[in-house]
C-alpha cells in the first residue's frame, strides 16, 4: 500500500471510528456518572495535565442544579444550542496556548465560527502561572472571543495562579458561584482551605530506594526514586501526576512529577506496603541547581518522608486494551509512558509500541532489562530506541517516526492511540511537527477523538 493509500485509509477509519466510538471511548476517559445530558448548565474544561480538569470536577460536584461536565473539544452545536450557562475552567499551556483538549473547540467555534452564542451566559476560571509572560492567556482569549460572538458575561473571569499555594482567586470563584446561586454558601471553602477545593489529599510516603540511572551520561543525572506507604488503600491510575512542595514546605511553589508505576501492594512486607516510583532529572542551569529535583535526588535521605498529592490526569489515562497504543517520549518522559505499559501488562491483550529517545546508547540505555523483558513476554509489540549521541546512526524519536511512517500510518488506521510524554520543547514539539506532516488536518480529529494525548512539560 502506498503512503497516499494509507493516509486515505486513515481518513476513512477516523470518520468511521468517530461515529462508532463517539460515546464509549470518551466516556471511558471523561464523563462522570452523574452527568445530566438534559441540563442547560455546563461545566466545560480545557486542561493539559489535570489541574483545570480537577477544579472543573470540584465545581461540578458543588452545583445545586443538574449540569454536564465535558472537555471543551467535546462540545457540539447540539449541546451548545441547548445550553444557557457555561462555566469554563481552562489552563494555558505552551507559550500562551490552549491545552490540547481545547484546540478543536477553538478551531470549530472561534476561528471559523458563525455560531451565535447570544443565548449563552458564561464565566471563566482561568488557570496559569504568573511566572510565564502570557499569564492565563487562553482564558483571556476565550473571554474576548466569546464576547465577540455575542455571549454574555455572567460574572467577570477569574485568573488563578495555580502554582501559588492558597491563591485567594479560588475563594473568589466559589463566592461568585454562590452569589449567582449556582452553589450553596456552605459549599464555599474557607480561604485557608482553598487547597481542599482541589482533588486529592496530601499523603506521606517514605523514600525507600534511589537508583542513579545514568552515571556515565553526558546529560544531567537521572534517578529512579522508590517510595513506600503503609496506607495500601491509596489508589491512582496510570498517567497521574504527583504534586510535591520542595522540602515539604507548603509555602514553596509545587513541582509536578509523572508517576511511573501503578498501585501494587507489596504483601511480602509486614505490615504490607504500597510502592510508588518517580523518574526525576536533576535540573541545573549555570551555577543554579533545581530546588526540588536536587532535594529529591541528592538531599532526601533513605527513610525520610515526603508528602505527595496525586492528581488525576483524565486526558492521559490508559486507553482501552482493544486499541493499539503508540508511546513516544524521551528522558524522564519514560515515567508517564512506563505507567501505561505497566497497566497494559496486566491484560496483555493490546498492541504496544514504544519509541523512546535518550543520548548515549552506552550511558543512557535506561530500563533496558525491563524493556527487554516486555519485548520477550509480548507486552511490547515494537520497541524503537533512538540515541542522539551515537557514533553510528545518531537519531531522535522524530527520526524514528519518519523512518517508520508506513507502519505508524497503519497502526493509526487500525485505531491506535498516540501518547507522548516528556520535554515539550526538546522532544514533543519535534514529534508534533512530524505527526502534522503525516496527518495534516486529520491531527485535529485525532486530538478530538482522544487519540493524541500528551503529558509534556
Ligand atoms: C505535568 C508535569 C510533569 C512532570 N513530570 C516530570 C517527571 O516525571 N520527571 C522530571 O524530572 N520532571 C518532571 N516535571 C518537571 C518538574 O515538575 C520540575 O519542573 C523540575 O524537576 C524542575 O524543578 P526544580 O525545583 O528542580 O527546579 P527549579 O528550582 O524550579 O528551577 C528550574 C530551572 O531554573 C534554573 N534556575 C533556578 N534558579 C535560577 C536562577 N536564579 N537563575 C537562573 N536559573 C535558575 C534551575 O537550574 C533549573 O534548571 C514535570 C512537570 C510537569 C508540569
Ligand atoms: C509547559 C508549560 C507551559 C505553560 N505555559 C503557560 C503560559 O504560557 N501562561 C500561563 O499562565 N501558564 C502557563 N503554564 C502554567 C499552567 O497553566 C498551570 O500549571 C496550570 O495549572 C496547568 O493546568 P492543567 O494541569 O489543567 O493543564 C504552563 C505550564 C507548563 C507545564
Amino acid at each position: 500500500m502506498s503512503d497516499l493509500e494509507r493516509l486515505l485509509s486513515v481518513a476513512v477509519i477516523l470518520c468511521i471510528y468517530a461515529l462508532l466510538c463517539r460515546w464509549s471511548f470518551r466516556s471511558a476517559f471523561s464523563a462522570p456518572a452523574n452527568n445530566n445530558s438534559e441540563a442547560t448548565l455546563l461545566v466545560a474544561y480545557a486542561s493539559q495535565s489535570g489541574t483545570a480538569a480537577g477544579y472543573a470536577k470540584t465545581t461540578f460536584d458543588k452545583l445545586t442544579e443538574p449540569a454536564r461536565l465535558l472537555p471543551m473539544n467535546e462540545l457540539t452545536d447540539d449541546i451548545l444550542v441547548s445550553t444557557k450557562r457555561v462555566l469554563f475552567v481552562v489552563s494555558t499551556y505552551g507559550e500562551g496556548e490552549a491545552p490540547d483538549n481545547g484546540q478543536s473547540f477553538i478551531h470549530r467555534y472561534l476561528h471559523q465560527s458563525s455560531f451565535d452564542f447570544s443565548h449563552i451566559e458564561f464565566s471563566i476560571l482561568s488557570l496559569g502561572d504568573s511566572s510565564y509572560p502570557n499569564f492565563c492567556w487562553f482564558g483571556k482569549f476565550l473571554e474576548s472571543e466569546l464576547c465577540r460572538l455575542h455571549a454574555r458575561v455572567l460574572f467577570d473571569s477569574i485568573s488563578l495562579d495555580a502554582s501559588k499555594p492558597n491563591d485567594s482567586a479560588i475563594s473568589q470563584w466559589y463566592n461568585c458561584l454562590a452569589e449567582h446561586e449556582l452553589i450553596k454558601a456552605s459549599a464555599i471553602p474557607a480561604a485557608q482551605d482553598s487547597e481542599r477545593s482541589t482533588q486529592g489529599r496530601w499523603q506521606t510516603w517514605i523514600l525507600d530506594d534511589r537508583e542513579w540511572l545514568n552515571p556515565e551520561s553526558p546529560g544531567e543525572p537521572l534517578y529512579r526514586l522508590v517510595f513506600t506507604s503503609q496506607n495500601t488503600s491509596i489508589h491512582w491510575h496510570a498517567g497521574e501526576i504527583a504534586e510535591v512542595h520542595p522540602f515539604n514546605d507548603t509555602q514553596q511553589k509545587i513541582r509536578e512529577y509523572s508517576v511511573s508505576t501503578i498501585p501494587q501492594p507489596n504483601t511480602n512486607q509486614i505490615p504490607s506496603t504500597i510502592q510508588l516510583e518517580l523518574i526525576v532529572r536533576v535540573h541545573s542551569h549555570q551555577q543554579y541547581t533545581g530546588l526540588c529535583s536536587s532535594w529529591l535526588c541528592y538531599n532526601l535521605a533513605i527513610g525520610e518522608s515526603v508528602k505527595f498529592k496525586l492528581r488525576p490526569n483524565p486526558q492521559f489515562r490508559t486507553p482501552p486494551t482493544e486499541l493499539p497504543l503508540i508511546l513516544i517520549g524521551s528522558g524522564s518522559g519514560y515515567a508517564g509512558l512506563r505507567s501505561h505499559l505497566k497497566a497494559r501488562e496486566s491484560d496483555m491483550t493490546g498492541d504496544n509500541w514504544l519509541i523512546f529517545g535518550e543520548r548515549s546508547p552506552q550511558a543512557d540505555n535506561i530500563f533496558a532489562d525491563e524493556l527487554d523483558s516486555w519485548m520477550q513476554n509480548g507486552n511490547l509489540t515494537h520497541l524503537h530506541r533512538a540515541f542522539s549521541r551515537c557514533s553510528e546512526n545518531p537519531s531522535y524519536v522524530q527520526d524514528v517516526l519518519r523512518q517508520q511512517k508506513a507502519q505508524l500510518l497503519q497502526w493509526v488506521a487500525n485505531g491506535a492511540v498516540i501518547m507522548v510524554c516528556g520535554s515539550r520543547l526538546g522532544m514533543a514539539k519535534a514529534v508534533d511537527d512530524a505527526l502534522n506532516e503525516f496527518f495534516g488536518s486529520h491531527m485535529l480529529k485525532l486530538i478530538e477523538q482522544g487519540r493524541y494525548r500528551r503529558d509534556i512539560y
